[in-house]
């Protein structure tokens, strides 16, 4: 294993009913709050009232901070920063998935530092050195994982990129998970979140080291389980197991403990979020599209690592198979598991329509360090040919 060093500073409260449990104590000495939600589905399914009340009975200063969009832009951010700053807010708190966890993640950082925010800490890896105003999240979706870290994706609109880092400091001070919030999510962000998940793990497992390792069978355990309780929950999106193993498996596949001395890799994100800031897609659907293709290209130089994943994931029997065959066959049956859970494996499915800017996608996505190989524009330009 290579060094590290370990930090997630989150706390966790997990279960049903853990909102009306524990935020108005973990509340307490706030007094301005920054309530931050998405587009409408807060608001139409109940959970935006159930906590506005709690707030508004224990006389905090409630500010509304909504209508993030998914993939949250950087104006989103500024509109954020502009509200934290007027009304001297002292807790932000987030209502939703990954984008409004981002977004909130994104204006505590803005709001607290100095000089421009896109510049020092999304177009570069900045160094946070003074304290983000504190961050408590709720989310309502399971997938990104973005509860227990302190990453806020953002995508800048003007100059087309969509990027986030991980920052220790960003971490939200408190989640409060409860699954049955997940419930009301349409079966397709359901699955998309699930396979969010899925790539995290994958991600992190298709990188060196390779020799034995504990995060790599953590991985295995962790890939299984997103495997066997999405399909639990295609069945019966109310078995509370499921949905509750899934929104607990996003926060393990994301909360850098499996990341713990892996290299990792993330180059298929790396591609899927500037093809996110291209065609504003959905961002688990966009890793459905990509994730087989990349496979295919690269196995060849992690073949003993896919043979792996092939029998010790999708239990593919090793005897009477070379390496390649098993390697080939286990990237299958990550593409079949795809469709069966319905989640799209084209471009054109994604509702891409131009393939000219597939060139623009291909230039502008950042390399991966931590891969088996790092691939260059002409390559990302064929893995996109490819998946449209
Ligand atoms: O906006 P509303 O009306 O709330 O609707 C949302 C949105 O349309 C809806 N939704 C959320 N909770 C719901 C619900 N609908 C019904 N019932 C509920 N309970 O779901 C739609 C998608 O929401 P979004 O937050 O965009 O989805 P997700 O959780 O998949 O987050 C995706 C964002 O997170 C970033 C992605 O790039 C993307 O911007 N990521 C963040 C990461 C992190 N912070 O670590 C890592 C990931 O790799 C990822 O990049
Ligand atoms: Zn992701």
């Amino acid at each position: 294993m290579n060094n590290f060093i370990y930090e997630n500073r989150t706390k966790v409260y997990f279960g049903q009913g853990c909102v009306k449990e524990f935020l108005s104590s973990l509340t307490r000495d706030n007094r301005n709050i920054l309530l931050a939600c998405g587009i409408n589905s807060a608001k139409r399914n109940g959970i935006y009232d159930e906590i506005l009340n709690i707030l508004m009975e224990a006389g905090k200063n409630v500010v509304d901070f909504s209508g993030i969009m998914p993939n949250p832009t950087y104006r989103k951010v500024l509109e954020g920063i502009h509200l934290a700053k007027k009304h001297e807010i002292d807790l932000i708190l987030g209502i939703g998935g990954g984008s409004v966890m981002d977004c909130a993640k994104a204006v505590s950082l803005g709001a607290r530092c100095s000089g421009a925010p896109w510049e020092n800490f999304w177009e570069r890896k900045g160094i946070v050195d003074f304290t983000p105003i504190p961050v408590g999240v709720i989310p309502t979706t399971a997938g990104t994982g973005s509860e227990c870290n302190g990453a806020a994706v953002i995508t800048n609109e003007k100059t087309k990129v969509k990027i986030g880092y991980d920052y220790a400091k960003c971490n939200p001070a408190f989640a409060l998970m409860d699954p049955v919030y997940t419930y009301s999510v349409p079966e397709k962000q359901m699955t998309s979140g699930a396979f969010d998940s899925l790539s995290h793990i994958m991600e992190t497992y298709f990188s060196e080291p390779d020799e034995q390792n504990v995060s790599d069978e953590i991985g295995e355990a962790l890939m299984r389980s997103v495997i066997r309780n999405t399909l639990q929950a295609v069945k019966n999106p109310k078995d509370y197991t499921a949905r509750s193993n899934l929104m607990w498996l996003s926060t393990l596949s994301e909360n850098r403990l499996i990341k713990l001395g892996k290299r990792g890799d993330f180059g298929c994100h790396l591609i899927e979020h500037q093809l996110g800031a291209y065609t504003d897609c959905n961002h688990g659907q966009g890793m459905a599209v990509l994730q087989p293709v990349y496979y295919r290209h690269i196995y060849k130089d992690g073949l003993r690592k896919f043979a792996r994943f092939a029998t010790n994931v999708w239990n593919i029997p090793a005897e009477g198979q070379s390496e390649e065959e098993l390697a080939q066959e286990g990237i299958q049956k990550l593409a079949d598991f795809i469709r069966e859970i319905g989640l799209p494996a084209t471009l054109r499915e994604l509702g891409v329509r131009e393939k000219n800017i597939l060139k623009k996608i291909a230039i502008s996505s950042h390399y991966s360090m931590g891969g088996y190989r790092k691939l260059n524009s002409e390559e990302i330009l064929e893995i996109l040919t490819e998946c449209f």
